[in-house]
């Protein structure tokens, strides 16, 4: 059995055990970007998830009692001379190993025959255009033959919630493509410090540009066979790293400016996220290195909380304590204002500097599918990024096989009462953990993060 017919097997299972059904789920469509030119083609992740088949235009059925069907583009030599091979239909239950295999031409008549006596349809809601739609025709023609003996479905569900718990643990495969994923793009981030370094040694004409750097992430990600990035990557000059979505634009780097680089490769389906801020020389400045340091205490502290039985939150709460503590030991928070630590995180004061979580899960998406909460608990008080009391679940306690980004930050945007040496310095550092059984590995840790290491590998 392949991964895909396990994960096929286990989502009949759980139709099952919700007392029946049928699920359906289409892959991404293909996106026009301009005149006879398309945007590069995505599948969907759920799709790709359970069928490894990445061809557009096909749809997968999943029964309750353990059958697979593909609907997917016929053979048609015209359009394969033009646009590729297709698997075509009859290829497929040999290439995929589902049970049938039909034309995509033939979804609108087919569909209503699969679903009648069924007794619930599960889809992805409100994912994909149209499709609600689709289904409403489907079930129409099933109720129009309700007269001649047949049952139409009776409720309709969620299928993404049934794959986001499944898709939030990583099985073995998948986690042997992350490590892959994470060791090329830490590779892309050692080549871009290395070049950053080296350009501003030998001055070339029009300086060095966040674009250069742009670059040599793009050829490190796909000559080791990455598909494309995982996200549009951020290569951000001084000031432009506290732009939390900057992309990279044509912003020189100068002798004396911080770069910041968020970029990750996505391969064979799977995404990797990393960010390193480093000197655009080589060489840190005291008030650079001073902030350095505290992000890095901070991503340090939140790892050590990153672990079996701990809660997703926990690792942003830790991160939280140490920049704050930074913020109020450099003066970027005035003590007689703020107070101690324990008030600047009452009050949120620290938001002025660090406004986003220290994580995301990731996995085939750079944000990743899965709940945040854990599943089955009750609301409690909490307080929400904007520092209201919400009722909200406690946060997902973490397990085994998990993903998630650890990602602090500090950015530094001019103010009266900021110390001036700290205006616009953007930095923040972020690995990529799969949780284990005793703590967690980092799969990114390719390319130094300690400022003395980097300092060293920009120098020669
Ligand atoms: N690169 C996207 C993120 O860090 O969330
Ligand atoms: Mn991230
Ligand atoms: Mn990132």
């Amino acid at each position: 059995m392949t991964i895909y017919e396990k994960r096929r097997a286990a989502v009949a299972r759980a139709l099952k055990a919700a007392g029946g059904g049928i699920a359906v789920l289409p892959t991404a469509p293909e996106l026009a970007r301009n005149r006879d030119s398309d945007f590069a083609y995505r599948h969907d992740s759920y799709f790709y998830y359970l069928t490894g088949f990445s061809e557009p235009g096909a749809w997968l059925v999943i029964t309750a009692d353990g059958r697979s069907t593909l609907f997917c583009r016929p053979k048609d030599l015209e359009r394969e001379i033009w646009d590729g091979i297709r698997l075509g239909p009859k290829a497929a239950p040999g290439a995929l190993g589902v049970d049938a295999a039909f034309s995509a031409d033939t979804l609108d008549e087919k569909m209503p025959l699969l679903l009648q006596n069924q007794k619930a349809v599960w889809y992805p809601i409100a994912t994909h255009a149209g499709l609600e739609t689709q289904v409403d025709g489907w079930l129409g023609k099933v109720r129009a033959r309700i007269r001649f003996g047949a049952e139409c479905p009776q409720s309709q569900h969620d299928l993404c919630k049934l794959l986001d718990e499944m898709r939030l643990v990583k099985d073995a495969h998948e986690v042997a493509i992350l490590r892959r994923a994470g060791k090329i793009s830490a590779g892309a981030h050692v080549r871009a410090m290395q070049t950053s370094a080296a350009m501003l040694r030998q001055p070339v004409p029009g300086g060095l540009r966040e674009y250069h750097l742009e670059a040599e992430l793009l050829h490190e990600f796909r000559r080791n066979g990455s598909q494309w990035p995982a996200y549009t990557s951020i290569v951000a000059a001084g000031a432009n790293a506290c732009v939390l979505h900057y992309r990279a634009g044509d912003a020189e780097l100068k002798s004396g400016d911080l770069c910041l680089i968020d970029a990750g490769c996505e391969l064979d389906g799977y995404a990797s996220d990393i960010t390193r801020t480093f000197p655009a020389n080589g060489k840190f400045t005291p008030a650079q290195r001073r902030l350095y340091d505290i992000v890095l205490a901070a991503q340090d502290a939140a790892v050590k909380v990153t672990r079996p039985g701990k809660r997703f939150m926990d690792p942003h709460d830790a991160a939280t304590r140490v920049l704050a503590q930074g913020m109020l030991d450099t003066g970027l928070l005035d003590r007689k204002k703020h107070g101690k630590v324990d008030d600047v995180l009452e009050s949120g004061a620290y938001r002025q500097f660090y406004m986003h979580r220290t994580g995301h899960w990731m996995g085939m998406d750079v944000h990743d599918c899965g709940d945040y909460t854990e599943p089955g608990s009750k609301p409690r008080e909490e307080k929400d990024a904007l520092g209201q009391t919400v009722m909200r679940k406690p946060s997902r306690i973490l397990r085994p096989g998990m993903v998630t980004t650890i990602e602090p930050g500090i950015y530094v945007r001019p103010a009266k009462g900021v110390p001036r040496e700290f205006w616009n310095i953007g930095i923040r550092i972020e690995d990529d953990a799969l949780v284990t059984a005793k703590g967690c590995e980092l799969l990114t840790r390719g390319v130094p993060v300690d400022a003395d290491e980097i300092e060293a590998l920009m120098a020669g």
